[in-house]
């Protein structure tokens, strides 16, 4: 247990008195940034109570960190379906496997990043949390499972957590001599966030498909003004919507409610337009409407615990569909207020460079409309193409997204994927890329339904293309011939010349459809490299592997 005791023990001898400190590995999982915000204030907060800290992505760091760590602290966003975000995957894949080391000697806390939306909740974070206690390791603090407000849970844990290291501090530790120097290059922090989000005004609303498409895709531009808002390539940026009126007012009439009805301090059809998600029912509405109303196909659904069923069921319907459902139901608005969830700002990846555009961020976003008795919208692209006008203020705040960037090496060539409005970084990355003079090859898989209708932003690709800035680019229209042409179909015909750019030190990106399209494009990588350099599938995806952990195989796929 020596051993365990001393690991994170930093001696240091100089002239004067030893000093000895604890230091503690602060590890973050993080797809957008959030968990390596939290990591670097608890790292400084850590720092500046003369403790030790050393801030790493999970993947970077390894369960090899863990061996000789005596205490560690874990922040890790969850992704899609319950699944580790990007930099967390090789980590876990060691973590849960039965060679794992035993862990008797660490002390550790996990804090996990989630939004309940999803069904498995704040999974990564738990699945570590436990793992970690199976192989013996010692929680310090319980684990805060955040939802997507998460700014004061994860500061309360912050605080615990500094205050339990500072006290398992060996006695009369001092700070370090010289403040080591902070592990990443975090950009400066935005003062825009989703409390005080920044009012901007749409410049531009502009459909680019054609009309005959089945799909509406916008370009719109914000102003940036005297935001000081300073972006990069492949970040995101947030929106936050209003909801449809006419939704908000005939949930109002359904319920035999009138929107000047006070709603706990506030008129009710202001907190039903601005402050609560109608679209898409909540859980705890759910669970209210079939406690309410037993005998509903949806109360059944519920008592079965049919997650699939109510899954397809609830697909497409709102909060006035499920009320009509069960006419009898009525919430009064206080309970509206318990049942139904704070709307939430939505986050789009950005489509433009501040190198070419600096003052506006550009975005390219598909407008959600469903159903035919009436038009159910997606909240924030319906109203961003239908209800916001150029005269009215827009809050946006950016949500950095430093591991969705171009190269440092501007002589690294790139390739991207990326179908549908999933284009959008890449336009971003092309015009970047240009404007910084980079001289590495440029790659482009782009793809939809038909070429006449769905080719967006053809003549700005074009245009690269004879500026010898887009290299290469291939196009997959799925419905301009008989049989399905994807992007990954063009990827395994230039599975040569794919390996070749690989091979050259080339990043891949990847953007779009994450439950079929990122799949899919990965599995067209896997074959690529297999058939190309002649290695089993295994050995295929320890190449692939590799690219993960130099950051060379980036997705942002949602
Ligand atoms: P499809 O709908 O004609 O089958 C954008 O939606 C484009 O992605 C469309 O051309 C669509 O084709 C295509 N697409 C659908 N499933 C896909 C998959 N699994 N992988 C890649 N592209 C896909």
């Amino acid at each position: 247990w020596l051993n365990g005791f001393f690991a994170g023990l930093d001696m240091r001898r100089g002239d004067d008195a030893p000093t000895a400190t604890l230091t503690v590995e602060v590890l973050y999982g993080t797809q957008t940034g959030n968990s390596a915000d939290i990591a670097e204030q608890l790292a400084a907060g850590a720092r500046g109570s003369g403790l030790g800290a050393n801030v790493a992505e999970l993947d970077t760091a390894g369960v090899e960190r863990l061996r000789a760590a005596s205490h560690v602290v874990i922040v890790t966003s969850t992704y899609g379906e319950g699944e580790m975000p990007d930099d967390a995957e090789l980590f876990w894949e060691a973590l849960e496997a039965e060679d794992a080391p035993r862990l008797e000697h660490l002390r550790y806390a996990v804090l996990a990043l989630g939004d309940s939306g999803y069904d498995d909740f704040c999974q990564a974070g738990r699945l570590i949390d436990l793992r970690l206690e199976q192989l013996g390791a010692v929680r310090f603090a319980a684990r805060v499972d955040c939802d997507v407000d998460f700014d004061e849970p994860a500061s309360a844990w912050t605080a615990e957590v500094l205050q339990v290291l500072s006290a398992e501090a060996p006695a009369g530790a001092t700070a370090p001599a010289a403040a080591p120097a902070p592990s990443a290059p975090a950009r400066a922090r935005s003062p825009w966030n989703r409390r005080t989000p920044y009012a901007s005004r749409l410049a531009v609303n502009r459909v680019l498909s054609a009309p005959a498409s089945a799909k509406e895709i916008r370009h719109y531009e914000f102003e940036l003004g005297d935001s000081g808002i300073a972006y990069a390539a492949g970040d995101a940026l947030a929106v936050v919507p209003e909801n449809d009126p006419q939704l908000a007012d005939a949930v109002i009439a359904h319920l035999g409610l009138r929107g000047d009805d006070d709603a706990g301090g506030a008129p009710l059809a202001q907190r039903m337009n601005l402050e609560w998600e109608i679209r898409t029912p909540s859980k705890e509405l759910i669970a209210a409407i079939a406690e309410r109303d037993p005998e509903s196909e949806l109360a059944g659904m519920v008592r079965r615990d049919d997650r699939d069923a109510m899954d397809s069921w609830l697909w497409g319907r709102d909060v006035l569909d499920l009320l009509e459902q069960s006419p009898g139901v009525r919430f009064d608005p206080l309970e509206l207020a318990e049942v139904l969830r704070p709307l939430q700002a939505r986050a789009y990846s950005i489509s433009s460079s501040p190198l070419q555009s600096p003052d506006r961020i550009h975005l390219t976003v598909a407008s959600v409309r469903h159903g035919e008795d009436r038009v159910r919208g997606g909240v924030c692209s319906t109203f961003l193409a239908d209800r916001l006008s150029d005269d009215d203020p827009v809050g946006i705040f950016p949500q950095p997204n430093a591991a969705f960037s171009v190269p440092d090496d501007g002589a690294r060539p790139i390739i991207m994927v990326g179908p549908g409005t999933g284009v959008a970084p890449f336009r971003g990355f092309l015009y970047e890329r240009a404007e910084s003079g980079a001289t590495g090859g440029n790659w482009l898989f782009f793809g939809d339904q038909h070429r006449a209708t769905d080719f967006i932003y053809e003549d700005e690709l074009l245009s690269l293309g004879e500026r010898g800035v887009l290299t290469r680019l291939d196009l997959a229209f799925s419905r301009d011939q008989a049989e399905k042409v994807y992007v990954q179909t063009r990827m395994r015909e230039k599975a040569a010349e794919l390996y070749a750019w690989l091979e050259d030190g080339a990043h891949f990106y990847v953007c779009g459809d994450a439950s079929r399209m990122a799949k899919d494009v990965e599995q067209a990588l896997v074959d690529v490299i297999a058939s190309q350099a002649g290695v089993d599938d295994d050995g295929a995806r320890d190449y692939l592997a590799r690219l993960k952990r130099e950051k060379r195989y980036v997705r942002d796929v949602y």
